[in-house]
């Protein structure tokens, strides 16, 4: 090549870089969940969820779009330290967006920053119902407590008559605890007894003991999704509750889906209500565990916190495609309350645009063995577009 060709041609290639960085457009996105602490299994979920659907939906990015994820472990529940991230975050990384948080507490500790900084702040798990209202820039692409433990309430009361409640002494287990026992009552049934148990590592033996000896007809249990659930199932088994003729109940958060190899024959049989399961049959969601399984391996399966990881995700792809790349907050949170998907891995979902809370369906499912492997199978549809039923009873 002659050496003026060669000029032309470095300067052609020049130009055309100038020309793509000036359309260059980066979105970035602060993601805060917990690798560490407490159940510390649970941010990958989220995260590969999150990536997964961007993976799926790259081609859709508007020319010169780029979305860039900043990951931090806020180590658990420690509102303290997801408070030092997001603030970093905002200040000095200059995030256009927030995301993730699998802790209420660590929402709650966000939701003020968002405000302050009108920052979208799109939560893809933390479930206790009032978290929405902190802040005018939260949308909620996971679920509410409520959502699934009134329906669970509501439906215990045909089938038991005396019903026991074991939750988390924090913010969703507040709610799951308040919607079972406002349930059971309306519906004429009886609260055989209700008891907190502290987040961390607690030991479930004497408190299962207590239970038994009250002989109820059901158990409701909400614990942490993670090694959590493990350990309250084990102890329901270890004891002989269900042996007593005590069913385990609960929101899906009990049996998820990771863990249900890892629990056992004990699980077998646990009724709960929920909006996500591996196991079911819909097409999205076979789509869903097949794109998962392809990029992180055959024997792993998705859970609700990577569904909620997948349709924070979906929500966020959509505000960014409608901006073509440019956020703007409030126009960000417009968008974010008029999103829907009628075919989300869970089903038709979409965002309340009063509450900024997800509407979507809530199943019954039963675990049982499909195919030699434990499994939550969805037996009936509860519901098929659930709002927040907190918010609902507790309108203005
Ligand atoms: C929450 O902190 O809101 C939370 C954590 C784990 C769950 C559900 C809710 O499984």
């Amino acid at each position: 090549m002659k050496s003026r060709n060669l000029a032309a041609l470095v300067a052609a290639s020049g130009l055309a870089l100038a020309a793509a960085g000036a359309f260059a457009q980066t979105v970035k996105i602060g993601f805060i969940t917990s690798y560490s602490g407490l159940n510390g299994n649970l941010g990958p979920y989220m995260e590969r969820g999150m990536r997964l659907y961007l993976k799926e939906h790259q081609k859709e990015l508007p020319p010169g779009v780029n979305i860039e994820f900043l990951i931090r472990d806020d180590t658990g529940p420690n509102p303290d330290k997801a408070k030092q991230l997001a603030q970093e975050l905002i200040v000095r990384d200059k995030v256009n967006l927030l995301a993730g948080v699998i802790f209420t507490p660590n929402a709650m500790a966000i939701a003020p920053l968002a405000t302050e900084a009108k920052v979208p702040f799109v939560i893809m798990n933390a479930g206790t119902a009032v978290i929405t209202t902190r802040s005018p820039y939260i949308a909620r692409l996971s679920f509410t407590l409520w959502q699934s433990c009134y329906p669970l309430g509501q439906w215990a009361a045909k089938k038991f008559k005396r019903v026991y409640t074991l939750v988390s002494d924090f913010g969703p287990g507040h709610d799951c605890e308040d919607a079972i026992v406002r349930a059971t009552k309306e519906s004429g049934g009886e609260v055989a007894g209700t008891v907190r148990v502290p987040l961390s590592n607690p030991d479930f033996v004497p408190y299962m003991q207590r239970v038994k000896d009250a002989k109820p007809d059901a158990l409701a249990v909400f614990i942490p999704a993670g090694k959590t659930a493990t350990a309250v199932l084990k102890a329901f088994g270890d004891l002989g509750l269900s042996k007593a003729g005590i069913k385990l109940i609960g929101p899906g958060d009990v049996t998820t889906d990771e863990e249900l190899e890892n629990m056992g024959e004990a699980a077998l049989g646990v009724l709960t209500v929920h909006h996500y399961s591996a196991a079911a049959t819909r097409p999205a969601n076979q789509a869903f565990v097949a794109a998962w399984k392809r990029d992180y391996g055959a024997n792993e399966t998705p859970n609700f916190v990577a569904v909620g990881g997948w349709d924070g995700m979906a929500a966020i792809l959509y505000a960014v495609k409608e901006q073509k790349g440019k956020i703007d907050p409030d126009r960000t949170m417009e968008l974010l309350k008029n999103f829907k998907d009628p075919n989300s891995p869970r089903g038709p979902i979409s965002i309340d645009p009063t509450t900024r809370d997800i509407v979507q369906p809530e199943y019954l499912r039963e675990v049982r063995r499909v195919g030699g492997k434990l499994a939550n199978v969805e037996i009936e549809t509860l519901g098929a577009a659930v709002k927040d039923p907190w918010k609902e009873l507790n309108k203005k």
